[in-house]
C-alpha cells in the first residue's frame, strides 16, 4: 500500500480549511500525514489548530527578511526539509516568488473563493455580486507564479441568492470549500489527480476541465 501523502499546509488566518483537512483525515477519508503547518502570522488560528493536533508548526516573520524573495526561499527550504510531498495553501495571503516555488510545480495547491478564472485576488464575493453573477463558487488550482492563475483542477458552485450581501455569500460558500479542498487533496493522495508535462492529469489522462463537486464528491465535469 502506498504511504500516506506527506502534506505541509500554509495558512495566514483562522484555518477553517486546515480544520476541514484534519477532520477528513480523522474520519479516515484522507490518507495523509500532516508534517508541518507554517504561517507568516504568529497569531494565525491555523497554528493553534495544528498545535492542538500535534502537528509541527513554523512561523516566519516577513519583517525579518530583506525582501519577499528571501522570505520565500527560506520558507520553501524549510518546507522541503519537513519532508512534505504536497504543499497546500489554505488562506495563505502572500504573493509567492516564482523562483522559490519552481521546485514545487505540480506539488502545490491553493484554494480560492471564486470560480476561476473569474476574480483572482481579493474581495471575490463582493466582485461576484457587483457583476450580477447568478452563480459563485470556489476553485482549487495548482500554484504557478501567476497569482491565482495556475491550472484549475476542481470547483464547487452555488447559486447566488437575491439580495444577499458579500458576508452571507462567503458564509454559504465556506462549507463547500470545506468539502472541496479535502476531496481534491484526497484524489492526489490516491494518485488519481496528478501532474505530467506541465499540466494536470486525472486517472492518467490530461484533465481538460475542472472536476466538479457534487453530492457524491468530485466528478469529471
Ligand atoms: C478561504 O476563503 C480560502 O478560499 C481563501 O482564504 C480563506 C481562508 O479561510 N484562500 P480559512 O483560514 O481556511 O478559514
Amino acid at each position: 500500500m502506498p504511504h500516506p501523502l506527506r502534506i505541509a499546509v500554509l495558512a495566514s488566518g483562522r484555518g477553517s480549511n486546515l480544520a476541514a483537512l484534519l477532520a477528513a483525515r480523522a474520519r479516515g477519508e484522507l490518507a495523509a500525514e500532516f508534517v508541518l503547518v507554517a504561517s507568516d502570522k504568529a497569531q494565525a488560528g491555523a497554528l493553534k489548530l495544528a498545535e492542538a493536533a500535534g502537528i509541527p508548526t513554523l512561523v516566519l516573520d516577513p519583517k525579518a527578511y530583506p525582501d519577499r524573495r528571501a522570505f520565500d526561499l527560506d520558507l520553501f527550504d524549510q518546507l522541503a526539509a519537513s519532508g512534505a510531498e504536497l504543499v497546500v495553501l489554505a488562506g495563505f495571503m502572500r504573493i509567492l516568488d516564482g523562483e522559490a516555488i519552481a521546485p514545487w510545480t505540480g506539488r502545490m495547491l491553493n484554494i480560492h473563493p471564486s470560480l476561476l478564472p473569474k476574480y483572482r485576488g481579493l474581495h471575490t464575493h463582493r466582485r461576484a455580486l457587483e457583476a450580477g453573477d447568478l452563480e459563485h463558487g470556489a476553485s482549487v488550482h495548482f500554484v504557478t507564479a501567476e497569482l491565482d492563475g495556475g491550472p484549475v483542477v476542481a470547483q464547487a458552485r452555488l447559486p447566488v441568492e437575491p439580495g444577499e450581501d458579500e458576508h452571507r455569500l462567503a458564509q454559504r460558500l465556506l462549507p463547500l470549500e470545506h468539502r472541496l479542498l479535502p476531496a481534491t487533496v484526497g484524489l492526489i493522495a490516491q494518485g488519481r489527480l496528478g501532474w505530467r508535462d506541465g499540466a494536470p492529469t486525472f486517472d492518467g489522462q490530461p484533465l481538460t476541465a475542472p472536476l466538479r463537486l457534487g453530492p457524491q464528491g468530485l466528478l469529471p465535469a
